[in-house]
């Protein structure tokens, strides 16, 4: 974290979060560099299926979704783009007009690009450093000539980790970027037994557990915090009523973290809620999407039913 305002804002989100009942930290702040780089050994382990489902589903029917999209189309992803899906997806459209990643670190955001420019010249790259869960002008996807339709592009399963109401606001944005002619293209994590869902947030290698805990330890590090880092550990818990798997830092004794001026106690058993992966039926989905003004006309799935990706349409007239 390098600007002096990212850090106050951590700090300001962290004091707020903690203060708060029960006490939470927002899951953005789960990514600094080490906690990315544990997010993506998460998605090697044998526990956590989304990411082998998600790409299971991609192979499966990669054909069709291009079909879909169609000629002269601009996808437009929520993210730098430097996966294999994105890959595969841009090789697989025809006649494509451009593609644009949105990221918000520019090192993530050049390096793809980099590549993407390499590996397939013919696809015209506007990238837009930005953070996409904020508003972004319209200006930065305009084409000259235009594209046939836009068609956002928003594979994983981060859809889940926004309440709903953030959901549905961040779907009306996708949906005002598309306009009345264009798409959205979006990865979903389906509901499935809750033995399944919990142990892929607390996988057998421990992995999540060290994702989690990497929170404090950035805390320490970044905000001066003092915490006993051991006082904590992780664990992941199943909402029934919410379709939400929690992830959660639970004190094991008495312990006190200290932030700024700030001082916070936790006895055994009390915690910190770091993050919400919701989980939906394909009809759950359909219906939140629609509350953004969108209509799921299909939806694709993995051959064993763990992941789904839906096809948004604009409802006509809704914006
Ligand atoms: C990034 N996101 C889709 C992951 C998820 O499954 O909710 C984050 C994650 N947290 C723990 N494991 C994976």
């Amino acid at each position: 974290m390098s600007r002096k305002n990212d850090r106050q804002q951590f700090l300001d989100d962290v004091i707020v979060g903690l203060d708060s009942s029960p006490p939470s930290i927002p899951c953005k702040y789960l990514y600094d560099a080490r906690g990315s780089n544990l997010f993506e050994s998460i998605c090697r382990t044998k526990d956590y299926y989304v990411t082998r489902a998600d790409l299971a589903l991609h192979q499966r029917h990669l054909p069709r979704i291009s079909d879909r999209i169609g000629p002269r189309a601009h996808v437009i992803e929520f993210g730098s783009g430097s996966g294999i899906k994105t890959r595969r997806l841009l090789e697989s459209l025809h006649e494509p007009r451009a593609y644009t990643p949105i990221e918000i670190s520019a090192a993530a955001l050049e390096s793809s690009v980099d590549e993407l420019r390499r590996d397939l010249p013919h696809i015209e790259v506007q990238p837009v450093q930005a953070d996409y869960t904020r508003d972004i002008p319209d200006q930065h996807f305009r084409l000259d000539p235009p594209p046939r339709r836009r068609v956002v592009y928003f594979p994983g399963s981060t859809i889940g980790n926004f309440d709903k109401d953030s959901a549905i606001a961040f779907l009306g944005r996708m949906r005002t970027i598309v306009g009345d002619t264009g798409a959205v293209l979006i990865g979903v994590d389906l509901l499935k037994p809750e033995s399944t869902l919990l142990r892929a947030y607390d996988d057998h290698e421990g992995i999540t557990a060290e994702f989690n805990l990497n929170l404090l330890v950035r805390m320490k590090r970044e905000l001066d915090a003092r915490i006993d880092v051991e006082a904590f550990k992780h664990e992941a818990r199943f909402n029934r009523e919410q379709s939400c798997v929690e992830m959660h830092l639970v004190a094991i004794r008495p312990t006190r973290i200290r932030v700024g001026e700030h001082d916070f106690d936790f006895d055994a058993g009390e915690g910190i809620h770091t993050e919400n992966s919701y989980k939906y039926t394909v009809a759950g989905f359909r219906t939140l999407a629609s509350q953004a003004g969108l209509e799921s006309t299909e939806v694709w799935t993995d051959p064993d039913q763990q992941f789904s990706m839906h096809w948004l349409e604009a409802m006509k007239g809704e914006r």
